[in-house]
């Protein structure tokens, strides 16, 4: 992979890097949602303004382009916002071929199947035109639509991660760890 690409797109939603100016569309769903993150996403912030979120997409932009995170908004065929999401490197560099995925979906379409749909068409994306070997999921024991969501798109539960640190609480927290891998995911395509 010369350039990470840029950009999937369903009938029902498109999967893209952020871009300067998606700030005022981001603004909404991520105020809007604050009481459905608040619970799990460390930064949920009821107050965020528009410029706020104009300084947070060039931010993701930047780190995209130059290859140290891959965040990624959700958009209707509107162009608003339906979420955020991405391949997080956190399980190493991009040359060791893994990422996790992180999401959050805006409150008022989520619980309705757009989650599971979303990741489905990642872990495609990811295992055809991005060179991903692996890709991982975590989240809160207590997270039931997230734990859902990992098992619907062919994810393997690999364990539970006793005291780990919460970000949210600042506290300790029972997590679970999900992953796909590429062979997995030809034997089986789901997306
Ligand atoms: C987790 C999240 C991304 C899932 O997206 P979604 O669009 O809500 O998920 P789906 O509608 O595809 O649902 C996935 C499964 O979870 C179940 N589910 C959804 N909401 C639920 C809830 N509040 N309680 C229990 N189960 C729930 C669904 O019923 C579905 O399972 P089923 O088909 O067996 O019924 C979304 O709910 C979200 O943004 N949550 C807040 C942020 C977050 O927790 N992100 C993940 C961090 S690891």
């Amino acid at each position: 992979m010369s350039h990470p690409p840029d950009a999937t797109r369903t009938d029902r939603f498109t999967i893209r890097s952020w871009m300067p100016g998606d700030g005022a569309a981001l603004q909404p769903a991520a105020v809007s949602s604050y009481d459905h993150l608040k619970p799990f996403m460390p930064w949920a912030d009821a107050e965020q303004s528009v410029e706020q979120s104009e300084a947070l997409v060039r931010r993701f932009r930047g780190l995209y382009l130059t290859g140290e995170d891959f965040v990624l908004g959700i958009f209707a065929p509107d162009g608003s916002v339906l979420g955020g999401t991405g391949f997080h490197l956190r399980e190493g560099p991009i040359a060791c071929r893994q990422a996790e995925i992180g999401m959050w979906i805006r409150a008022d379409v989520a619980h309705a199947g757009l989650g599971t749909a979303v990741l489905r068409e990642l872990v495609r994306w990811g295992f055809t035109d991005w060179p991903w070997l692996r890709l991982s999921w975590k989240c809160n024991s207590t997270n039931v639509a997230s734990r859902r969501a990992a098992e619907k798109a062919g994810f393997v539960f690999e364990g539970e991660i006793r005291g780990e640190h919460d970000a949210v609480t600042g506290g300790r927290r029972l997590g679970r760890c999900y992953s796909i891998l590429r062979e997995d995911w030809e034997a089986q395509p789901l997306g």
